[in-house]
């Protein structure tokens, strides 16, 4: 049994397993708990024992130097445990309350605007939702948010794209090659720079944006330092970007694969942030995430040891049949908040009321927006990394934008 699950685990780090990795989580869902032989993680899949995980004092986030990332990471929000977690996300989550995020709705319907009038105007009855739709509106939502100016966007799709592998879990095969490594600690480096600069002139002049009320934040005397701020930074940049494009496009590729569910969506705007709990349960941006056994514990009768990775796939428990009726059906009226796509416990994902506004106001408009439109099949193509899910090309054609 050991052989063919060490097998499961190394296959789900192979680029084939990419476009549809779901049979593969199941029987990996199906077995778990379990310890993977080759590389001692234990693999969790069910939905009830995930979410033990997530919630359990035994188990920590505090990974570094645990070798369970390709790339080292380093302190921030989401790999500290309490009491430096707790301060830090205190501190932070004043920037992300559901109040403050909803100043930026009208920006967010703004740039969704922008973009379809652009897709719009280039006339061509075609094109490709990444590049075109998907990738650019959190990266500039973020980046308005942050207060970093226009012209320098562009440059921080490249920089997101490299430290996102800095989430990565280290699956069985596959070293990165020495080009993304040496792009990794580039962007990184350039990244600091660049906050460094922005917040010393945020600090002179504060103005309405989410960098002045992270310098700002204070709780009983206590403020976020220099090097915490800019972690923060480049965690919300990485955090808030791909996920959130990947939400939208996943989304898109589920409402066009299932033209009913566009229907109903084009028919009944008001669905859009049912929908939105659906693509995050039924294609999760976040497939899977990871965990350090702070002590020794059992979890559904497999010891866990001291100090051992984890690996819970999130993906494998949104369509955990003992929690979801019908868990393979695509279905955008379910309104099931219930799924795993933001995890759970103290590190319930910080940016999920942006996330959620976001996609709800992207995929309403494309419902509205698009007429006959279809998905160039053959077009679709998928990012490498295998812990944020989604495709780097998706192409549709439409005979108009509206
Ligand atoms: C944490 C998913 C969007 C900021 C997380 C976690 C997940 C997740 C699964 C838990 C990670 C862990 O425990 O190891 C997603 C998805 C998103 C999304 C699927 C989009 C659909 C965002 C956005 C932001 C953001 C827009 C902010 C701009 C964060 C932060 C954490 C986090 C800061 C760390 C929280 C902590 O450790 O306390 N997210 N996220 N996320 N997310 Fe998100």
């Amino acid at each position: 049994m050991t052989t063919t699950l060490t097998t499961g685990l190394a296959r789900l780090a192979d680029p084939a397993s990419r476009a549809n990795p779901y049979p593969l989580l199941r029987e990996l869902r199906e077995a778990s708990p379990f310890t993977d032989s080759a590389s001692g993680i234990v693999v969790v899949g069910r939905r009830a024992d995930c979410e033990t995980v997530l919630r359990s004092p035994r188990v920590g986030s505090n990974r570094l130097g645990a070798g369970i990332t390709k790339v080292p990471q380093q302190p921030n929000l989401m790999n500290l445990d309490a009491p430096d977690h707790t301060r830090l996300r205190r501190l932070a989550g004043k920037a992300f309350k559901p109040r403050v995020v909803e100043r930026w709705r009208p920006r967010v319907e703004a740039v969704v605007r922008e973009l379809l009038t652009d897709i719009a105007a280039s006339g061509a009855g075609g094109v490709d939702m990444v590049s075109a739709f998907a990738y650019p509106l959190p990266v500039r939502v973020i980046c308005d948010m942050l207060g970093v100016p226009r012209e320098d966007h562009q440059i921080f799709e490249k920089w997101a794209h490299f430290i996102a592998y800095t989430v990565d879990p280290q699956l069985v095969p596959g070293e990165l090659t020495t080009e993304v490594e040496a792009g990794v600690e580039e962007a990184r480096a350039e990244f600091i720079d660049y906050f460094s600069r922005l917040i010393a002139q945020r600090k002179r002049a504060p103005r309405a944006d989410v960098l002045s009320e992270l310098i700002a934040a204070e709780e009983g005397g206590d403020q976020l330092d220099e090097r915490e701020l800019i972690l923060t930074c480049i965690l919300l940049l990485v955090a808030g970007h791909e996920t959130t494009a990947n939400l939208i496009l996943n989304g898109v590729l589920g409402l066009l694969r299932h033209p009913d569910q566009l229907r109903l969506l084009r028919e009944r705007p008001q669905l859009a942030e049912a929908a939105v709990e659906e693509v995050l349960r039924y294609d999760a941006p976040t497939q899977m995430i990871t965990r350090i056994a702070r002590e020794p514990f059992v979890l559904n009768d497999l010891q866990v040891a001291a100090g051992q990775p984890l690996l819970l796939l999130l993906a494998a428990a949104n369509r955990d049949p003992r929690h979801h009726h019908d868990p393979e059906r695509f279905d955008i009226t379910r309104g099931d908040p219930g799924h795993l796509g933001f995890a759970a416990g103290p590190h319930f994902c910080l940016g999920s009321v942006l996330a959620r506004m976001e996609g709800a106001i992207a995929l309403r408009a494309f419902a509205q927006a698009f007429a006959e439109p279809r998905l160039d099949e053959a077009s679709l193509h998928y990012r490498p990394h295998v812990a944020v899910r989604g495709p780097d090309r998706l192409r549709l054609t439409f005979e108009e934008v509206r």
